[in-house]
């Protein structure tokens, strides 16, 4: 069974009202994911995945989606954040690849509490 050190979700659902992490940046922000992962050789250890919404579009301007981190210093509900494809080098390289959250991209707006 595959085994990866971290989750990564990805909001790019579409609906054509320019309203939506699909319709605003998040096919960006999942190609970016995809070029940095590759970049920094963490393609075997973080499964990168499309979610579907979660209404956090609101809280997104033009360029940006949601996106949620399982994994290294993670929230236990995850860590949520708000990103465009200019922020992804800065959640690869501090949270991914060194267990600290970008506080400055959280969005603090929704928790999940478990357990
Ligand atoms: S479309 Fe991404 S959170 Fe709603």
């Amino acid at each position: 069974m595959p085994e990866f050190d971290a989750q990564v979700f990805v909001c790019n659902t579409v609906t054509g009202d320019d309203n939506h992490c699909g319709d605003k940046g998040g096919f960006a922000v999942r190609e970016r994911f995809n070029e940095l992962l590759k970049e920094h050789d963490l393609l075997g250890k973080v499964m990168i995945s499309n979610t579907g919404c979660t209404s956090q579009h609101r809280f997104c301007e033009t360029e940006q989606c949601s996106v949620i981190v399982y994994g290294p210093g993670a929230d236990k509900g995850g860590t949520w954040y708000i990103v465009t494809p200019d922020n992804v080098e800065e959640i690869v390289t501090q949270h991914l690849k060194n267990g600290q959250k970008v506080e400055s991209l959280r969005n603090d707006r929704l928790s999940v509490k478990l357990g």
